[in-house]
This record gives structure tokens, C-alpha cells and sequence, in this order.
């Protein structure tokens, strides 16, 4: 790929200072030098190496949630240098903090942006370097972050400024970069909570929706079974209570009521998953304690979504949780507060194709914003994982969207 980029550049650069020996060479790469969809929100050469060094530099700095200050202060030192105004943002009593970016001229009016551009700069662990490798011609980005969340970070950067250089006025878009989005959302509540004087007409969310512009996400819902049974020797069961027990019934009720829990036709079927359970001490002991953390990803967007879920597992576990009692446990559902239906979003962009996503996103947590986009480059399914990797391609057409969908945002009078 390097040296088709700089075949490329060497093309472009003849056909501007040497036009005769231009004809000959574009003739056999035209549809290389000249795509017939080119439109204004295509990046230049130099737009796509600056993009790969941005991504590569960004995924080589460790920002696991809770840790991510020096990427902060790679993308507001980068932003800044780029003129950008950057207010940093803090998140609780931490020294970790948000990035937001606007325009300097906006800043110095007391002008505050109506649209954010946004995603989040923290990554899961472990860490996992840059790797670029090449695979039958194509350019891929190893590492961890490439897809959640570092391809949107380092697209939407190219993208806002592409975007800002093109346009006469000073639109009132900021950029707008999260941390502790992977650990419930922690850097977006803080800055939704600074900013709870301001409505926003618009914001453009990043996360990985392999190139399309989602039309819904699930909703969540966090629940813990927690259960206090009776020690005992496992030889006289019958002198304890076994929490283990009790649980597993609860666990396989769950599954059970799985298929009627509600659905959607955008969003198919409300699931759930039992993804941790905990408990007992040793094959001979009759359990006193077990607990299991369970995630419903809910598929309905009306307001009482999450109100019909927990309803109907609580009546589905309320015969155990009875005999539980009956027995002298304890067992306690512990619905976590952050809970929240499927947002439904906006799709009102021209070009783009739509496909709704299942997981979770910063979305639901700044509440003020009238019109929500989610977009961005790379598919959830390599995303936490050892395998993350996009390919250049994606990343720059990731770009061009984002770029369409300012325009879309910022028409032009
Ligand atoms: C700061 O945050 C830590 C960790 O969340 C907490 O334990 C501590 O009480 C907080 N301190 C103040 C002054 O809010
Ligand atoms: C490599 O690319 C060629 C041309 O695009 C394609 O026909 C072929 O299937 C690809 N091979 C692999 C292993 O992906
Ligand atoms: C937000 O609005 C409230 C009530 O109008 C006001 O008291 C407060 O000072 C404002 N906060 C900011 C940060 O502007
Ligand atoms: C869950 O069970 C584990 C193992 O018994 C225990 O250490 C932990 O404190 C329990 N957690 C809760 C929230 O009850
Ligand atoms: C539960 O505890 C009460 C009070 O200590 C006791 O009377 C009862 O027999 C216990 N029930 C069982 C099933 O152990
Ligand atoms: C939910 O919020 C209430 C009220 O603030 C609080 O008492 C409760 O502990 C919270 N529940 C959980 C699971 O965090």
C-alpha cells in the first residue's frame, strides 16, 4: 500500500506540473486517479497517511478506562496544534477528563457548539500494540482500540477538520472525546452533568456499526442474584442451606424465560446472558454464599421497556426466591440503576446505508440531544477480542461518512 500511496502522489503531482506525461500514466490507473463518485468529502493522499499515522499513533498509547490521561493528552496537544480551542473536561475527583474541541472563533464569541462529533478514548484490556500487516493487497490495522474506539476517534478528527477547512462560516460543531465509556459511562455522564444547561440539535456517535449508520441499539438492563444460604458439611446436607442451588434454578429459570420476553421487529429479541457466577468454597461444603451477574439486552423503545423486563423476572423468580426464604436464605435480585430501553436513532443522511446494532453505547447517558447518529468504521465482533484489526479502506470510507453526514447537519446557505 505505501507504494501505491506514493505512485499515487508522484501521479497527482505530474498531472499538476507536467501535464503531457500525465496522459500517458493516467491512462492505465484512471480509475485510481479519478473516482467517478468523487465528491468534496473525499480525502486527499495526504488525508489518508495523515489518518493511518493518527490511528496507528493513537492505538500505540495504552488508555485502558481508568488510565487513558496520557491519550487525552495525545488528542488535546493534537487538537490544539490544529488550532482547535480544548476545554478539558473533568470526569468525578479523578485526573482523567474529557477532550472537547471547537473552533477557537467560537470560543471567543461565548458561542458554544450545537452538534458534537464524540466518541470515547478508553480501550478494555489488556493492551495490544499497532500492527500493520498486509494480506493479498490489503492494508489492515492490528491492536488494541483499531475498532472500539480509536478508528472512530482517529476518523472523526480527519473528518471535522476536512470539514471546517471546507467551509467559509464557522458551523458549531465540537469534538467531543470520552473516557470510561467501557466501564458504564463515567467520562459521558460527567460531561452530560457540565453540560446540563445545554440542548444539543444533534450528535454523531462513534462506535464500530461496520460502516452504517445505525438505526437502534438495544437497551440494558444489569441485573445481580445474590444468594445467602447455610454451611454444612457436604455429608449432612440437611444441616445447611445450599446458595449454589438456589441460584442454579434461578439461572435456568432466566433461560427458560428467555423467548417471551419481549421483542421488536427493528431489534428481534430481547436476550440475556448469565455471564458470572461466583460461589462455594469446596466440593465439601454445602455452599453458603453464590451469585451470578446477568445482561438483558432489551429490544422495545418504549418508556416503561425496562419496567416490563424487571416485572417479569422478578414474577418468573419469585417462586424460588420464596422457597429460598422458606428456608431461611436470603436471595436478593439487585437490578442495577442504569438501565435504559433501546434508544432508536436517526438515519437522515443521503448515501449511507442502515443496519441497527445490539450492543450498549454512550448514547443513553447524555440525554440532551434532539437528533442521535451512530456511526463507525470496523464490526463489534472482532471489537474485545486479541483479533481487533480494520482494514485502511474502511477507515478512510469511515471518513468520507462522517464528512456527508456533517454536510447533512451544516447545509450551506
Ligand atoms: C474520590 O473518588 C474516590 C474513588 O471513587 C472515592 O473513594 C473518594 O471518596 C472520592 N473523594 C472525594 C473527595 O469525592
Ligand atoms: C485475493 O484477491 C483476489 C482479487 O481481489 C481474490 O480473487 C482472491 O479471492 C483473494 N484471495 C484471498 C485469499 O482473499
Ligand atoms: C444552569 O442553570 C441553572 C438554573 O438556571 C443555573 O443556576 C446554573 O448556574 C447554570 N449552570 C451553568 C454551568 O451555566
Ligand atoms: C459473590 O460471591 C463471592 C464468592 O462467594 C463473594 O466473594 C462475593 O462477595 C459475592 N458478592 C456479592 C455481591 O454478594
Ligand atoms: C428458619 O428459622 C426459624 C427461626 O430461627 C426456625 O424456626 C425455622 O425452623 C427455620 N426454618 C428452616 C427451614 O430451617
Ligand atoms: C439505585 O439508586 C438508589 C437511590 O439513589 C440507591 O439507594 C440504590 O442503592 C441504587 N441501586 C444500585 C443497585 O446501585
Amino acid at each position: 500500500m505505501a507504494v501505491i500511496a506514493s505512485l499515487l502522489g508522484c501521479l497527482l503531482l505530474s498531472v499538476a506540473t507536467a501535464a503531457p506525461q500525465a496522459a500517458s500514466l493516467s491512462s492505465s490507473v484512471s480509475s485510481v486517479a479519478v473516482s467517478p463518485s468523487a465528491t468534496d468529502t473525499s480525502l486527499t493522499t495526504a488525508e489518508r497517511a495523515e489518518l493511518f499515522s493518527l490511528h496507528e499513533e493513537l492505538v500505540n498509547i495504552p488508555s485502558i478506562s481508568n488510565d487513558e490521561v496520557k491519550c487525552a493528552d495525545f488528542v488535546s496537544k493534537y487538537l490544539e496544534e490544529l488550532g482547535y480551542y480544548v476545554d478539558k473536561v473533568p470526569v468525578g475527583n479523578t485526573s482523567t477528563y474529557n477532550v472537547f474541541a471547537y473552533p477557537q472563533g467560537l470560543k471567543d464569541e461565548g458561542v458554544l457548539p450545537e452538534v458534537l462529533i464524540t466518541s470515547h478514548i478508553d480501550t478494555v484490556p489488556p493492551f495490544y500494540p499497532f500492527e500493520r500487516r498486509e494480506k493479498n493487497g490489503t492494508v489492515y490495522h492490528y491492536g488494541r482500540g483499531t475498532v472500539d474506539a480509536k478508528g472512530p476517534v482517529a476518523t472523526m478528527i480527519i473528518a471535522s477538520h476536512k470539514f471546517f477547512q471546507s467551509r467559509s462560516d464557522t458551523p458549531r460543531l465540537g469534538m467531543l472525546f470520552v473516557v470510561g465509556e467501557e466501564i458504564g459511562g463515567t467520562g459521558m455522564k460527567a460531561f452530560a452533568s457540565y453540560a446540563k444547561n445545554t440542548t444539543f440539535r444533534a450528535a454523531i456517535f462513534g462506535e464500530p456499526t461496520e460502516g452504517k449508520l445505525a438505526s437502534g441499539h438495544k437497551g440494558s438492563l444489569s441485573l445481580t442474584l445474590d444468594v445467602k444460604g447455610k454451611a454444612a458439611h457436604s455429608a449432612y446436607p440437611w444441616l445447611g442451606v445450599s446458595a449454589i442451588n438456589y441460584l442454579a434454578e434461578a439461572i435456568v429459570a432466566l433461560n427458560s424465560l428467555q423467548p417471551a420476553l419481549p421483542s421488536s421487529k427493528l431489534l428481534g429479541p430481547t436476550t440475556l446472558n448469565a455471564g458470572l457466577i461466583r460461589g462455594g468454597v469446596a466440593g465439601n461444603v454445602v455452599p453458603e454464599i453464590a451469585n451470578a451477574s446477568v445482561s438483558i439486552r432489551i429490544s422495545r423503545s418504549e418508556d416503561d421497556a425496562v419496567t416490563v423486563v424487571r416485572d417479569m423476572i422478578t414474577g418468573m423468580l419469585s417462586p424460588i426466591v420464596t422457597a429460598a426464604k422458606a428456608a431461611n436464605a436470603t436471595f436478593n435480585l439487585i437490578f442495577a440503576n442504569s438501565s435504559y430501553p433501546a434508544p432508536i436513532l436517526d438515519t437522515d443522511v443521503e448515501g449511507l446505508e442502515v443496519a441497527p446494532v445490539f450492543y450498549g453505547t454512550d448514547i443513553p447517558s447524555l440525554p440532551q440531544v434532539k437528533k442521535r447518529y451512530l456511526f463507525g468504521t470496523g464490526t463489534i465482533e472482532v471489537a474485545h477480542t486479541p483479533n481487533e484489526q480494520l482494514s485502511q479502506d474502511e477507515l478512510v470510507q469511515a471518513a468520507e461518512a462522517y464528512g456527508l453526514i456533517l454536510k447533512s447537519l451544516f447545509p450551506e446557505s
